[in-house]
C-alpha cells in the first residue's frame, strides 16, 4: 500500500499568524499596532486551549465557535475593545489564511513521487476545503479529513483511529506532518508515524518520551526527505 500523508492544517500549511497585518492595521487606530504579533499567538493559543478543554468535558463544538470564543476572549484581555464590525472582519480573515511560502511546491514534489496526500484538520471540513482552495493547494490532496465526523479534538486517540479508519490504512503506512508537538505526539500514541515541522528553531518538544519519527524545519525539508 502507497505511504500516506496525513497533514495538519492550521499551523503546518496554513500559516495562523497571517493575521497579523489585519490585526495592526486595526491597533492602528488605538496606537497599539505593535501589540498585533503577541495578540494574534495569544488568540491562537486560546483557540486550541478551548480545542482541548472542551474535548476533557465532552463538549464538542465546531472548531470555528472555538476560534471566535477564542477572539473574544484575547480581546478582553489585551483590552483591545474590538467592534462587533472588527471581530466578524477578523473571522473572515481567518477563513482565507494564507498557506506558507513552500508548501505548495512542497506538495507538488510529494505528489510527483506518488505519495498520497490527505488534509487531517480540528477544522469543520467546509472550512478547511474553503482554506486549501483560495490558497490554491486544494488540488493536492485526496481527500479532508475533519475530526467533526466523530466530534471529538485532536489529540483524543479516537481521531487518529477515525483517520486510519477513513484511509482504510494500516498504522505502519500512515504518517501524520504537523508543526503541532501535541497533534504529533497524539499520532504516535495511537501507533501512527509521525513528523514534526519545527518551524521555530527554537522550539522545544515536550520531553514525554514520545518522539516524532522525522523532524524537519519546514514542507521543503519534508519532501527532501520522503520524495
Ligand atoms: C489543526 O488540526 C491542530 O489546528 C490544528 O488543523
Amino acid at each position: 500500500m502507497a505511504t500516506i500523508l496525513a497533514f495538519d492544517v492550521y499551523g503546518t500549511l496554513i500559516d495562523t499568524h497571517g493575521v497579523v497585518d489585519e490585526l495592526a492595521l486595526r491597533l492602528a487606530v488605538q496606537e497599539r499596532s505593535d501589540l498585533a504579533p503577541e495578540f494574534s499567538r495569544r488568540w491562537r493559543d486560546k483557540q486550541l486551549e478551548y480545542s482541548f478543554r472542551r474535548g476533557l468535558m465532552g463538549a464538542y463544538v465546531d472548531f470555528a465557535r472555538c476560534t471566535r470564543e477564542a477572539l473574544e476572549f484575547t480581546d478582553r484581555a489585551l483590552q483591545t475593545r474590538f467592534s462587533e464590525t472588527d471581530k466578524e472582519h477578523l473571522m473572515g480573515v481567518y477563513a482565507r489564511l494564507p498557506a506558507f511560502p513552500e508548501a505548495a511546491a512542497a506538495l507538488e514534489r510529494l505528489v510527483a513521487a506518488g505519495m498520497s496526500c490527505v488534509a487531517f484538520s480540528n477544522g469543520g471540513r467546509e472550512a478547511v476545503e474553503g482554506l486549501l482552495e483560495q490558497a490554491g493547494i486544494r488540488e493536492c490532496f485526496d481527500d479532508v479529513v475533519s475530526v467533526d465526523e466523530v466530534k471529538r479534538f485532536k489529540p483524543d486517540p479516537a481521531v487518529y483511529a477515525h483517520l486510519r479508519y477513513r484511509l482504510e490504512s494500516e498504522p505502519g503506512d500512515t504518517w501524520l506532518i504537523s508543526s503541532n508537538a501535541f497533534d504529533v505526539i497524539g499520532a504516535r500514541h495511537a501507533g501512527l508515524h509521525a513528523a514534526w515541522v519545527r518551524r521555530s528553531p527554537d522550539a522545544p518538544f515536550d520531553p514525554w518520551g514520545i518522539d516524532p519519527d522525522l523532524t524537519v524545519p519546514d514542507l521543503d525539508a519534508l519532501a527532501e526527505r520522503l520524495a
